[in-house]
């Protein structure tokens, strides 16, 4: 290539005019460098962090997975059930931030549990979440039992 026709190429420089060789050395080092893949929508996120047990319309795989049909919007209202489903291990331990962790299960609320969840229901925040998730729940049906019979300190018992 003559010395000219490489200061060309250089002139202007776009993705299309690239040697056929740099291209994928630079979409590579893109990859690289990107922050893992959060997909914006929360139902991709779901998608991407709970359907592969829950389904992507919620029924689960009972009785080994529950549904999240109905039932979480009804444990959502109860004294400790919002700290109940952020402490959830499936919950709390999913690959994703705080806030994206929030949205998930506000989406996942008024998505699947539309018709029993409170009136007056206040979306899960970044902030809310991060207060209760490092607490992870070691036996989450005892819990769960509690908080639908009422019998336990919301707040306090560690689970
Ligand atoms: C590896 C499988 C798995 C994944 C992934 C998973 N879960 Fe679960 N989930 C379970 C199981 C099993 C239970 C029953 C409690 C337990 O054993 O942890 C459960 C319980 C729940 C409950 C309690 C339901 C009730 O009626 O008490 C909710 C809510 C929930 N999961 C939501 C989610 C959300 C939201 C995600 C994604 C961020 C998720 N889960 C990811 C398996 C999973």
């Amino acid at each position: 290539m003559k010395l000219q026709q490489q200061a060309n190429l250089r002139g202007r420089c776009t993705l299309g005019s690239l040697p056929a060789t740099v291209l994928p050395v630079l979409l590579l080092a893109a990859a690289l460098l990107a922050p893992p893949l959060q997909a914006e929508d929360p139902k991709i996120a779901y998608w991407l962090h709970c359907s592969g047990c829950h389904r992507q319309d919620g029924v689960g795989v009972p009785p080994e997975v529950p549904t999240l049909i109905r039932e979480p919007g009804r444990i959502e209202a109860l004294p400790g059930g919002r700290e109940y489903l952020i402490r959830i291990p499936g919950v709390s331990q999913a690959g994703v931030d705080d806030a994206r962790l929030a949205e998930i299960l506000n989406y996942m609320l008024e998505t699947f549990s539309a018709e029993t969840l409170a009136k007056d229901f206040q979306p899960f925040s970044a902030e809310e979440v991060s207060r209760h998730r490092h607490r992870v729940l070691k036996n989450p049906l005892k819990r769960r039992d509690e908080i639908l019979a009422g019998t336990t300190d919301p707040v306090e018992t560690g689970g």
